[in-house]
């Protein structure tokens, strides 16, 4: 009896304690249950929630009560829960009592084995969303789901079916990585775009140059046609006119052209700001909305800048074409100059003045449809952009920022809604354009003179039209197809040649390079470069050198016949 007494005891002990550790062992997986960063759910056959953990709180905002007894439908949108229950065993709801086989799903699953679904991207509706009944989710799930089945409840012991009584199943949030990835594939596809326009820029700068040479042999042509058969033939000024105004006004489109597609390495040089509201008022005469009208208010003197000419115009360009965009029903824009000193009282309005001691400032006003403040504040993010025309990729004002910055300078914009745009860029003012040169005031008139010239280009009719329009004022013309030739005459013949004029874009050796060259041979060399595009770095690069002056392709004869005469007559 003792001994019975006994082992009853060490039985109750024996289970008390394995119920403790069940106990325990209960409560810490309630807590692993409750601290899951997933949602942790159990639904009945019917797809009610019978368990919800807490963690559906921080990611769909229910409290894990509420959805006790509602289907699980209610967490995703009508459209998403269709395709789930499509390919997942989450049993659809079909509003018919639970039976045996009456889920629907079971019955494929059986044939195909299939009980678990895993890794299932989902949209889900968080509660608020759920509300508005928005057709998108806005939380993205991955969902587990298994079935869960009871043989015991199946009647026939011989079927090999079971009972479906329900699943369960986790669901973790992925927003955040969707977000990202989808913020990576549009900083791609932006990449592609940016990639695709320097493509376009850089095919832009090729037609532009050859078709550049192209006019120059057109212009040349008909300006000695017009020189030499004008007088004796009457009426012919009347056809060969247009051809030469016309071909002027296409090279000055090509040159702009070119200009635009250029993507270069920054050069330093002195740009004027006057010569740019011009070329930018030019260029939008034939592009922007006729509605617009355009008004200026220029500094008494035309101030200087320091910096890369291309990127400054590229910089004023992006903020006019905002300007612009802002009023589809036209309206006015506005340029501005001024010169500020760098005195206390600027430093105290300027909050960005740095240590200039005076600064240029550009300004473009419009009485366009304006910001508010949220606008404002994230204008010069990369990539924000309010339009939604494709086009746009809200990078305009961040490459105005990042140009003001590497230039010393800094931006300022006023704006409200409906009361139009100011944006003011300011940089270190350097002094004043000088006035016009001796060259341009005699601007016109042809200049005749002696002297043998070597001229180096590798376009074939474009030399022919230069011979022939030095020849015609009074020169000896030596022509070079290309800078390896040039060097090589210019080596045996130098003693003989007065002035080389070399063009700086060619193939092989550049006009640089071929520079370089007869320099050795005579440092003396006297040279003009020729450049189909503005005052780019090659230019500067050769006129640092030592080249006398540089021309623009097509060369406008006047200005040509002057250039030459300068170069030679001068020490
Ligand atoms: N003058 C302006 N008037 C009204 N809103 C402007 C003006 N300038 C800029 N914004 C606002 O700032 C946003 C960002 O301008 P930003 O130039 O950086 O990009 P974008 O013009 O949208 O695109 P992108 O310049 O790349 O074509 C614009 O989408 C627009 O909402
Ligand atoms: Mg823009």
């Amino acid at each position: 009896m003792d001994l019975e007494n006994k082992t009853k005891k060490q039985l109750v002990l024996a289970l008390k304690k394995s119920q403790r550790e069940r106990d325990r062992l209960r409560s810490q997986l309630d807590r692993i249950i409750d601290i899951t960063a997933g949602i942790i759910y159990i639904l009945d056959p019917d797809g009610r929630f019978v368990f919800v953990n807490n963690a559906v709180e921080d990611i769909l905002h229910y409290e894990s009560e509420e959805l006790i007894g509602k289907h699980f439908s209610i967490i995703m949108p009508p459209a998403e829960y269709e395709r789930v229950s499509r390919v997942s065993v989450l049993p659809k709801y079909t509003g018919t009592k639970t039976g045996i086989d009456e889920a629907p799903k079971l019955f494929d699953e059986r044939r195909t084995g299939q009980r678990r679904t895993k890794n299932l991207e989902v949209q889900l509706l968080s509660k608020s969303q759920k509300d508005i009944r928005m057709m998108a989710g806005d939380v993205t799930g991955i969902i587990a789901v298994e079935g869960v089945y009871d043989r015991g409840l199946i009647a026939e012991k011989k079927s090999k079916a079971a009972a479906f009584v329900g699943s369960r199943g986790l669901i973790f949030d992925i927003t955040r990585y969707k977000k990202a990835e989808k913020d990576r594939l549009m900083v791609q596809h932006r990449l592609l775009e940016i990639q695709k326009i320097d493509a376009l820029g850089r095919l832009a700068e090729g037609i532009a140059h050859d078709f550049n040479n192209k006019l120059g042999t057109i212009l040349g042509c008909a300006e000695m046609i017009k020189q030499n058969f004008a007088s004796s033939s009457a009426g012919l000024d009347m056809y060969i006119d247009p051809v030469i105004s016309a071909s002027r006004h296409a090279a000055e489109l090509t040159g702009k052209l070119g200009l635009f597609a250029r993507s270069r390495v920054p050069v330093e040089e002195k740009v004027g700001l006057h010569a740019l509201v011009h070329e930018m008022v030019q260029l939008l005469e034939h592009t922007v909305d006729k509605r617009i009208s355009i008004r200026y208010s220029l500094w008494p003197q035309p101030p200087l800048v320091q910096g890369d000419s291309n990127q400054l115009q590229s910089a004023l360009l992006n903020v006019v074409m905002n300007a612009c965009d802002a009023m589809p029903q036209g309206g006015g824009l506005g340029f501005e100059t001024a010169v500020h000193a760098n005195d206390d009282a600027f430093k105290k309005k300027h909050s960005h003045a740095k240590d200039a001691a005076q600064y240029a400032r550009i300004s473009v006003v419009d009485s366009g449809a304006g910001m508010d403040e949220e606008t404002k504040s994230r204008m010069f993010e990369p990539f924000f952009t309010t339009k939604e025309n494709g086009s746009s990729m809200g990078m305009g004002l961040t490459s105005v920022v990042n140009f003001v910055k590497t230039h010393k300078g800094f931006i300022e914009v006023e704006s409200g809604p409906g009361k139009g745009t100011r944006v003011d860029l300011y940089l270190p003012f350097i002094g004043f354009e000088q006035p016009v040169s001796h060259r341009e005031v005699s601007q016109g008139k042809m200049v005749k003179g002696t002297g043998r010239i070597l001229i180096v280009d590798d376009e074939h009719s474009f030399l022919g039209i230069s011979k022939y329009i030095l020849e015609d004022l009074g020169y000896s013309v030596v022509t070079c197809l290309n800078g390896k030739e040039a060097v090589k005459y210019y080596r045996k013949h130098h003693a003989g040649i007065d002035l080389v004029i070399i063009d700086v874009m060619m193939p092989e050796l550049s006009g640089r390079g071929c520079f370089h060259e007869m320099k050795k041979i005579n440092p003396r060399v006297k040279a003009i470069v020729s450049t189909g595009f503005g005052h780019n770095q090659e230019v500067e690069a050769v006129l640092k050198d030592g080249a006398r002056d540089f021309i623009h392709k097509p060369f406008d004869n006047a200005k040509l016949s002057q250039a030459v005469f300068m170069a030679l007559t001068s020490k």
